[in-house]
């Protein structure tokens, strides 16, 4: 591309260091800035940078020095909000890591003040553009199992991050399951009128908060998906992106250990469905999208604006675990 676009990341830790990597190959964007709180992780994309990046420790200085046409977010939850209205007040469009924030009172903030700022503030939801969910997707477009009726979800890891992640108090739903969430939006096209919920903690977690829940959720049409997620699980692991299941009057889906497998009606020998070799997938798609949004001035899929409907989701979750009642989607009340 000719003009690159600029960005300055902020955040270069675990996942960060992996974006900057990333982004770094994509011809579209030139990292102009790295920000980080910690020498050591500035230290660390320092290292794997291709061509010459400032390094900041804080957003606002690099934004006082650097000039760059959106930043890209990858630090914890609760400092996404601030970072991001920070750059839309320096004129910036914002990309960020899920979840959008680490409550649903700070996420309705902020997209209220985007309605007042208005700049292109995505969500990087990059599980949808991976293979194996396009795959499941291309064939519910193609009608291979008619109007889904009901589906089940399983997401079992035993995962020790450390860090931010083991103080929260339901730490599956609030990190993780917004994944599984959004991908079940977006395969389904509908929304989820109401959810019930339990979350606990087996004896051995390492997570000081509740890494396991068991998850209702009734979308529109009386679609019911039933949601587990283990992440101190033992026994056989799933994938992140975890084994799902969605029937119809003329067949089943079912995404297995990242295949993907087609019954025919009430046939129990399925096909397997060849996953496609893809120039763009994941991350790559939603910075694409994100990139094509700013370009074209269009609303990318994973806005803000369609996000806080997969965050209202976590958000529901958490209260019909702590509570024990079911929740009604306040969307659906409107
Ligand atoms: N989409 C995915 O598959 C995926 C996977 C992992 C993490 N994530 C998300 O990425 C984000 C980061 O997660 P992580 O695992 O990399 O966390 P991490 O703790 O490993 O790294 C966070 C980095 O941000 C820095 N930081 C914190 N506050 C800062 C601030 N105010 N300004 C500048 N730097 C700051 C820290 O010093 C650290 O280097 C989270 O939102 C997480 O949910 C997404």
């Amino acid at each position: 591309m000719e003009n690159p676009l600029k960005v300055i990341q902020v955040g270069v830790g675990g996942f960060g260091l992996s974006w900057f990597e990333l982004i770094q190959t994509y011809e579209g964007v030139e990292v102009v800035a790295v920000v980080d709180q910690l020498d050591g992780s500035l230290e660390a994309a320092k290292h794997r940078a291709t061509n010459q990046v400032q390094t900041f420790k804080g957003l606002e200085e690099a934004l006082e020095v650097v000039e760059a046409d959106f930043i890209l977010i990858v630090t914890p939850p609760s400092t996404h909000a601030s970072l991001a209205k920070l750059a839309i007040k320096h004129g910036l469009h914002v990309m960020m890591e899920k979840p959008l924030t680490n409550t649903l009172e700070e996420g309705r903030r902020l997209l209220a003040f985007t309605k007042k700022h208005p700049k292109k503030v995505m969500i990087s939801q990059n599980y949808r553009w991976n293979s194996q969910i396009q795959t499941v997707k291309e064939l519910l477009i193609q009608g291979a199992i008619g109007e889904v009726e009901y589906g089940d979800y399983y997401f079992n890891k035993a995962t020790r991050f450390g860090g931010w992640r083991d103080e929260y108090e339901n730490i599956l739903l609030q990190d993780m399951s917004i994944h599984h969430f959004d991908i079940l939006r977006y395969l389904l096209e509908k929304e989820v009128t109401e959810i019930t919920a339990t979350s606990f903690r087996p004896s051995w977690s390492w997570f000081k908060g509740m890494p396991h829940a068991n998850v209702n959720l009734m979308f529109e049409q009386e679609i019911r998906v039933s949601y587990t997620g283990r992440w101190a699980g033992k026994g056989r692991k799933t994938p992140w992106n975890g084994e799902l299941r969605l029937v119809g009057k003329k067949g089943a889906i079912e995404l297995v250990d990242d295949r993907v497998f087609l019954y025919d009606d009430e046939d129990d020998k399925p096909k397997e469905v060849p996953i496609k070799t893809r120039e763009l997938t994941d991350r790559l798609v939603s910075l694409e999208l994100f990139i094509h949004s700013i370009l074209k001035d269009t609303i990318p899929p994973t806005s803000i604006e369609d996000n806080i409907k997969s965050i209202e989701l976590t958000a529901a979750a958490i209260a019909a675990a702590k509570t024990g009642e079911k929740v009604v989607l306040s969307h659906h009340l409107q």
